[in-house]
């Protein structure tokens, strides 16, 4: 699909499968798109970041009378495949187009696709286009150490790649277009996007937000998601409160993780959701493995509050929760105030690898144990003693 954007600026999307998974590992079953953007100037024509491999935008360049072989510069924010898996077919149809990159983005060209015809950029160099004024900005780490931002000066356009992205298919291309149902889809597909994909990332987010601030942005173009150009300080926010997540500034809230082989561990889980309700406290319960740890990781990445229910399984922790776990490493989601049990028969187990996470994890734990079988009146309350003391620290500012 293509959408002018401006005079002689557009948007191509690429609307990825929904049965695929995003790096190999994230569903994206309600979708996402990968933006890449086209500047035709009177002195070079440009494309600004590209499109997985078996993907092109051939059609939709068609349709503005252009093909690949127009372009003079290629501007690569960002060397992840799925703004670069097509480069080798660009490559080998317009094998002198200019790569504009950082240089490790240069050198990942090279390694990626073989591709030496490289400028590397300075912090702040820019280009003119002819009419057009790019300017280009090193921003690490948002989302590889590799990333830089394209800025339109005369317009005030922000291409930032996987920075203020979503996940999420959108018929609206901008803001200002969304209906209420897209905006409901674009609020949690933008938080798991983030808490997937940028959360380990996100003192760069801020550093990078910081760096920016100075800049007139009037509209921000990244490479998934929509076009923010009514109000693009609002997902500069929004992404400012997320990266706060990271750094302990997190919701009053309270996610549940639960593991249940025969109902058991999870015949406790009503009594904490009531609990919490009556106190005020919002919960998230997600069920493992049954719901993919993608959405454990952006409930738990918002939350203060952690509660791991998961069972005794060959003596150790039910392993599809311990997986959900590390993820949790990886993720660096720390620092939760949290609380586990679980049932277990002839053995207990969890409890001790739940307390190896935790370590890991540097969460303030309010107590783990593990019980037998269904439980006893006498565990019913150590449990619910324990989640009352969850939802005060909760609470507290
Ligand atoms: Fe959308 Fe990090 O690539």
């Amino acid at each position: 699909m293509i959408s002018t954007i401006k005079n002689n600026i557009h948007l191509l999307r690429y609307e990825k499968n929904h049965d695929d998974l995003f790096e190999g590992c994230w569903p994206i079953n309600k979708g996402v798109s990968i933006n890449s953007y086209c500047l035709t100037g009177s002195k070079k024509r440009v494309l600004i970041d590209y499109v997985e491999a078996g993907a092109d935008f051939d059609n939709d360049l068609a349709s503005q009378g252009l093909k690949l072989e127009d372009f003079d510069i290629l501007v690569l924010n960002h060397m992840e495949p799925d703004h670069t898996g097509a480069l080798s077919t660009l490559f080998s149809r317009n094998p002198d187009i200019l790569v504009y990159a950082t240089r490790l983005g240069a050198t990942e060209t090279e390694s990626l696709y073989g591709y030496k015809n490289v400028h590397v950029i300075t912090n702040g160099e820019e280009l003119d286009i002819g009419g057009m004024t790019l300017v280009f900005y090193a921003t690490p780490n948002i989302h590889w150490p590799d990333t830089m931002m394209t800025y339109l000066k005369e317009e005030g356009i922000l291409f930032s790649c996987d920075a203020f992205g979503a996940f999420g298919a959108y018929q609206s291309v901008y803001d200002d277009e969304l209906t209420d149902s897209e905006w409901a889809l674009l609020k949690p597909e933008t938080e798991r996007y983030y808490a997937n994909i940028v959360a380990s990332f996100s003192s760069f987010v801020l550093r990078g937000i910081n760096a920016l601030s100075g800049l007139d942005i009037r509209t921000i173009c990244p490479s998934h998601g929509i076009v923010w150009r009514k109000d693009p300080l609002y997902v500069v926010n929004w992404y400012a409160r997320l990266a706060g997540y990271a750094q302990g500034e997190r919701e009053k809230e309270i996610t549940i993780l639960v593991s249940s082989m025969y109902g058991n561990t999870l015949s406790y889980i009503g009594t904490l959701e009531r609990m919490a309700k009556e106190a005020g406290i919002v919960t998230h319960t997600i069920r493992i493995p049954d719901t993919n740890s993608s959405y454990a990781i952006e409930k738990a990445f918002r939350s203060k509050g952690l509660v791991v229910a998961a069972p005794t399984y060959e003596k150790e922790m039910f392993p599809p929760m311990a997986h959900c776990l590390d993820w949790f490493v990886r993720k660096e989601i720390k620092g939760r105030a949290a609380m586990h049990f679980g049932s277990s028969l002839w053995s207990g187990g969890a409890s001790a690898e739940f307390k190896s996470y935790a370590e890991k994890l540097q969460l303030d734990v309010i107590d783990t144990f593990d019980f037998r079988g269904k439980g006893t009146d006498e565990d019913r309350k150590r449990i619910t003693d324990a989640f009352a003391v969850l939802i005060e620290r909760v609470k507290q500012d």
